[in-house]
């Protein structure tokens, strides 16, 4: 039976930082963030915009009554979580209409998750051909303001409706996974910003990239020649290059020339809207279908995902039949046209603009944000959404 992707949106808040403004307001040449680093723009979060709110409003875009009707697992991917024990897929749940006959979870593993969704999923569609699954990946990335990651952050959420017979991608086995415990990124509960030793979670992901690809082609004697693309976690969009080029070195020119020119078009929508940890993967294959409009339907793609931690795996994927159709270029294209610009000034005080961790009641204004699903306070504790379109 074929499974994998059938739909796939996208959502990412109404702001944005210029690298370059950011670079000038913290002395650093330009040059190393939007070609050293390989980001030209850093989506901004406002308060009304949390994980939840990010990965409804980017459901919104791809379902239809019917889908609502088949899907009978959420699994919320995120380390950006807003609760210990309650999942964020059930405030999701309840946000969209779904079916009350679902399973609902939450899961994590850095950046990783969300791929582990998928693959949950595919179990569950296997075992279940007539129902569908709907993995968020959500997160805000946050290292603080003046630290070397800073220019890495972003916001966003990806939606992913894993079905029989998916209408955009298969996912293909056998795919190589493995796990080392390793201190390369994390955040304790008690820190709303990262904690990473930078150089060395770069190395970390270079080396997972090395060994499972290694591993993969050993197994499955798929190459570089049998892949039309290579997708990667993008925390940056240079860390997926400098991976991409590790393995690229004995490569044939014409293999070095189509995995590098498909490599650019998968990077430009994560260039502008920063790391959104576990849905980052999800966002490169989404610039590299919207973006190249000459890859055939039956090409095959290799994706990497990568969380700190760490868990990798690698894996492909085959494009099918009309699956340009099923797409939201325009509608993407158009989100991240419309965004407005900050001054680093502002930026600053959105990224300040936080919560109390421990407040009781608070109602959050959402009439500047124009997303159509916003977080808008708490209330005796529990926080509240509000759906501008109902
Ligand atoms: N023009 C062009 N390039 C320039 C330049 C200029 N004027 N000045 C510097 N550069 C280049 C440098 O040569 C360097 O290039 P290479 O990487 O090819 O050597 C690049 O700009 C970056 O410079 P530095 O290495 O000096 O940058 P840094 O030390 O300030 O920080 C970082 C880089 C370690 C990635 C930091 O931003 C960071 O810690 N980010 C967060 C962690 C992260 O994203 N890690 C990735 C792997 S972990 C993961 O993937 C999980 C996840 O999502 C977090």
């Amino acid at each position: 039976m074929k499974i994998g992707i059938d739909k796939i949106g996208f959502y990412t808040p109404h702001m944005y930082v210029e690298t370059e403004d950011l670079a000038v307001a913290r002395n650093i040449e330009p040059g190393k963030f939007t070609i050293g680093i390989g980001q030209e723009r850093i989506a901004v979060p406002p308060i009304t915009q949390d994980a939840v709110s990010l990965a409804a409003n980017a459901a919104l875009e791809i379902l239809t009554d019917e889908d609502k009707e088949a899907i009978d697992y959420v699994i919320f991917a995120t380390e950006s979580g807003i609760d210990h024990s309650k999942a964020a897929s059930i405030y999701i749940h309840q946000l969209l209409g779904l079916n009350r006959n679902t399973r609902s979870i939450e899961v994590k593993q850095a950046c990783y998750s969300a791929t582990a969704g998928i693959q949950m999923a595919r179990g569950h569609i296997a075992l279940n051909p007539e129902s569908k699954a709907l993995i968020l990946g959500a997160d805000i990335s946050r290292y603080g303001l003046q630290t070397s990651g800073e220019v890495t952050q972003g916001a966003g959420a990806v939606a992913i409706v894993v079905s029989a017979d998916p209408k955009i991608m298969t996912v293909e086995s056998p795919s190589v996974y493995q796990t080392e415990d390793v201190m390369d990124f994390w955040r304790p509960l008690y820190s709303d910003t990262a904690f990473v030793q930078g150089k060395y979670s770069v190395d970390k992901y270079i080396g997972f990239f090395q060994e499972l690809f290694a591993e993969y082609t050993k197994k499955t004697s798929v190459g570089l020649s049998d892949l039309e693309a290579i997708l990667f976690h993008l925390p940056y969009t240079k860390m997926g290059l400098k991976a991409l080029k590790s393995v690229l070195e004995d490569a044939n020119e014409a293999d070095k020339e189509r995995l590098l020119a498909n490599f650019d078009t998968s990077k430009k929508y994560n260039a502008t809207v920063g790391n959104i940890y576990t849905g980052s993967l999800y966002l490169s294959l989404l610039s590299l279908l919207e973006g190249n409009t000459n890859i055939d339907p039956g090409a095959r793609v290799g994706l990497f995902s990568y969380g700190s931690g760490a868990v990798g795996e690698f894996f492909t994927g085959v494009l099918q039949p009309n699956y340009r159709e099923h797409l939201y270029k325009e509608q993407h294209e158009q989100m991240l046209a419309n965004r407005t610009a900050l001054t680093v000034a502002e930026y600053e005080a959105q990224f300040n603009d936080t919560l109390p961790v421990a407040v009781e009641n608070i109602d959050l204004p959402t009439d500047k944000d124009p997303a159509t699903i916003c977080f808008a306070g708490i209330k005796d504790h529990m926080r509240q959404y509000v759906r501008k379109d109902q």
